[in-house]
Order: C-alpha cells, then structure tokens, then sequence
C-alpha cells in the first residue's frame, strides 16, 4: 500500500477551516442541551488545537514574509477567539441564557478570521504561498503536532487557552 502523503500546510489548515464549519453548522441545527454542549466542547477544542499549531509553528514561519499588519491581526483574532473560547467552556454550558449567542458570536469571529487566512490574492495563507515557505515541511509539523496536541485535549480536556497578544485584564 502507498504510504499516506502528508498534507500540504495550507491544505491541512483549510481542512480544519471545513471542520469546523461543519461542527457551527451542526450546532445550528442541534436541539437539545446535551448535543449542543457535546458540540460546543467539540469546537473549542478543534478551534484550540488548530490556534497553537498555527502560532506555534505557521505563523513564525509567515514572519517577515507577509504584510506584518496582517499577522499581527491574526493574533489578536486568536486571542478574541481564545477568550469567547474560554468563556463558553468556563460557564454552565448549555444551561447558560446567552449560551448560544456565545457560540454564535464565536461563528463569526472564526469565519471573519478564515476569510482573512483564505482570501484569494491578498490573505494570509496566498501570501505565505507566494512567499516560498516550503508547505510540506510545514505539513509535516503541523500535523505531528495536531495529533500530540489532539491526543492530549480529548484525555484530559481543553487547557485554559493563554493569550499571545492580549493583556487578558478581566473586566
Ligand atoms: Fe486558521
Ligand atoms: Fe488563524
């Protein structure tokens, strides 16, 4: 059997990009507290993994090789991301009156932001391809870590998210 080709970098983030959607779509559509929770617990922890492995290994590499205004906007994205993230997991859950506007809020702060890594020409990952950074090694990093990072989240749960841009002052 041929050995499974590693994904492209690009294409592995664009594909965590799709499950995610999927898993708002999901959510949308769900009734239920139970199902609802389960599928909140299931985005934040995609949404996590998927943030550290883009700090910690895609976006040092786009470093000094796209627009800088942009990459430092992705990590402030991150942060607001990371904070709704931490908020739905800290509260009661689906027991929660703004639970859903939560989740809801948190939709479209991901896709605003993956319209920013997607959009043709001028986004993130078109800059990063043109560029030159070599996306199979990338791939490789990627996913090793996703499946390090994956394992840990789902045994022993999704850490408290750490904010790389923020000052994280409580209000
Ligand atoms: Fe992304
Ligand atoms: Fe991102």
């Amino acid at each position: 059997m041929p050995e499974a080709k590693t994904k492209d970098a690009i294409a592995l983030l664009k594909d965590d990009h799709r499950t995610v959607e999927d898993l708002f779509a999901q959510f949308e559509k769900a009734s239920g507290d139970g199902r609802k929770q389960k599928l909140a617990r299931q985005i934040c922890l995609e949404l996590s993994v998927h943030a550290a492995i883009e700090e910690e290994i895609f976006y040092p590499a786009c470093e000094g090789k796209v627009d800088d205004d942009l990459l430092k906007e992705s990590y402030v994205e991150h942060d607001a991301a990371k904070v709704m993230i931490a908020e739905i997991m800290a509260g009661e859950g689906a027991g929660d009156d703004f639970f859903d506007a939560k989740v809801k809020v948190l939709q479209e702060e991901i896709e605003h932001h993956v319209e920013e890594e997607e959009k043709r020409m001028e986004g993130l990952f078109a800059q990063a391809r043109k560029a030159g950074l070599d996306m199979d090694s990338l791939g490789e990093q990627l996913a090793a870590r996703k499946q390090e990072l994956a394992a840990t989240y789902e045994a022993s749960g999704v850490p408290k998210p750490e904010l790389t841009a923020m000052e994280g002052v409580s209000v």
